[in-house]
């Protein structure tokens, strides 16, 4: 029945459900909107930047390499946008979207990454689902770990075969599901996909690729290997090729995925693989056959960032000076930063999701430090991890601060000082 203020009344109706619960993270949008989700924050991305009206210290942006504001990079984009608009090239690469630019941009992928070829993605996440979508058959069996990226795990659910998933960075598990997942394709006569990431975006730990590797080189198992490296590529490795070259197994990678959303501070993604890999992903990838061509700006944006990826070293140098200082200065004051061997620096403490929350607004307000916390189910129940993202543009002074600052907020949690504070006191502006 339709009224005449323009509302249905239904009996089954999918908004009653979604009007009653709004998801996981939805639930807490009343308290948390503004503040802890969906913050804004003003300013040029680098490592000061303005929350609610003030400046603080930022760690959450993962503008490893500053190139967010590369005065080069910026007057490219500018001058690509002027030239070209955001408009150019109309339509998906295969049918009207393809121009002379993408295709120098793949070349130049590939040549950095020492790949035979490259395929761009018009949005990384996209991308991923949809390789895993066009990579695999019913017959074939997907083994991936068990903190794959939200995009791998919904690449898998729309593969109609097997999949099994292996505990976390572990190699055990990973050896009893691949002997499971042989099984299955003994009999079905398809192949196996093992994706994992090359660092770990969470908690910054890298994929065991070498190890993995380890397992197809003996011979026991036979399989494919596909690498999110979305949080290596530019960041990790002599070249800056990401995680299976700093762990010397870069050429054992069959199928890799990079973004341009972290180190490159754009968007857009790319996919290499060997050249009939690529060429079948051309024709069968769903998220780039049926979806518009990257805009101009964006791939001639792309290009002068990978040249200043290979011709300006001192990004890398500068993120890794910071990351090392902020890592070592951690560590030497006592703070547990996990296993990271990336950029990526987790800081684990103990305590209840009431604490993390007044951890977060004490450093936010009275230490003008945004980080950003994650809690169970990515964390165990218990912990609380304060995640830090260093970038090239931080400075020695700025880890400094901030580890004197972790120092206090770790005193007063010791002392159960956040256990009794209420986050109420904040006008979240909605
Ligand atoms: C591991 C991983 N894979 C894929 C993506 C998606 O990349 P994009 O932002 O280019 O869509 C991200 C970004 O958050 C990521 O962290």
């Amino acid at each position: 029945m339709y009224l005449a203020d323009k509302k249905y009344f239904m009996t089954h109706d999918i908004y009653t459900k979604i009007r009653k619960n709004r998801g996981p993270l939805g639930e807490y949008s009343k308290v948390a909107h503004g503040y802890f989700t969906f913050p804004k924050l003003e300013g040029e991305i680098s490592n000061r930047m303005v929350f609610r009206g003030k400046e603080c210290l930022v760690w959450s942006v993962n503008n490893y390499l500053g190139l967010a504001n590369h005065p080069e990079v910026r007057k490219v984009d500018a001058e690509a946008a002027e030239k070209w608009g955001l408009a150019y090239p109309m339509g998906s690469r295969m049918m009207t979207g393809q121009t002379s630019e993408h295709e120098a941009l793949e070349a130049e992928i590939s040549d950095f990454m020492e790949k035979e070829d490259t395929i761009l993605l018009n949005f990384g996440y996209q991308g991923m689902v949809s390789a895993i979508d066009s990579l695999v058959d019913r017959n074939d069996v997907i083994v991936y770990d068990s903190e794959s990226h939200a995009c791998i795990l919904d690449g898998m659910r729309l593969h109609v075969g097997k999949r099994f998933v292996f505990q976390h960075n572990d190699m055990a598990s990973f050896d009893k599901q691949m002997e499971r997942a042989t099984k299955i394709v003994e009999q079905t006569g398809g192949g196996i996909l093992v994706i994992t990431e090359g660092v770990f975006g969470m908690a910054g730990d890298q994929g065991l690729l070498k190890e993995i590797v380890d397992f197809r080189k003996s011979g026991k198992y036979e399989f494919r290997l596909f690498v999110d490296d979305a949080h290596g590529f530019g960041t990790v490795g002599e070249k800056g090729q990401g995680s299976g070259e700093a762990q010397g197994v870069h050429d054992e990678i069959d199928v890799l995925f990079g973004t341009f959303a972290k180190s490159m501070a754009s968007i857009g993604a790319f996919i290499c693989a060997e050249e009939n890999i690529v060429e079948f992903l051309r024709y069968n990838m769903r998220s780039q056959v049926f979806a518009k061509s990257l805009p101009m700006p964006l791939v001639v944006g792309a290009r002068k960032r990978l040249e200043l990826l290979r011709t300006q070293p001192e990004h890398k140098a500068n993120l890794w000076k910071v990351a090392t200082a902020l890592q070592d200065g951690l560590k030497k004051a006592g703070f547990d930063i996990g296993a990271t061997n990336s950029a990526v620096t987790p800081v684990f403490l103990s305590g209840t999701v009431a604490e993390a929350t007044n951890i977060t607004f004490d450093l936010r307000e009275h230490h003008n430090i945004f980080c950003s916390m994650v809690l169970y189910p990515v964390v165990p129940k218990g912990t609380i991890m304060l995640r830090l993202i260093p970038t090239a543009v931080h400075t020695l002074e700025d880890v400094d601060y901030t580890i004197q600052a972790f120092l206090k907020i770790k005193e007063k949690l010791d002392n159960g000082e956040y256990s009794n504070l209420e986050f109420a006191d904040v006008e979240l502006d909605r």
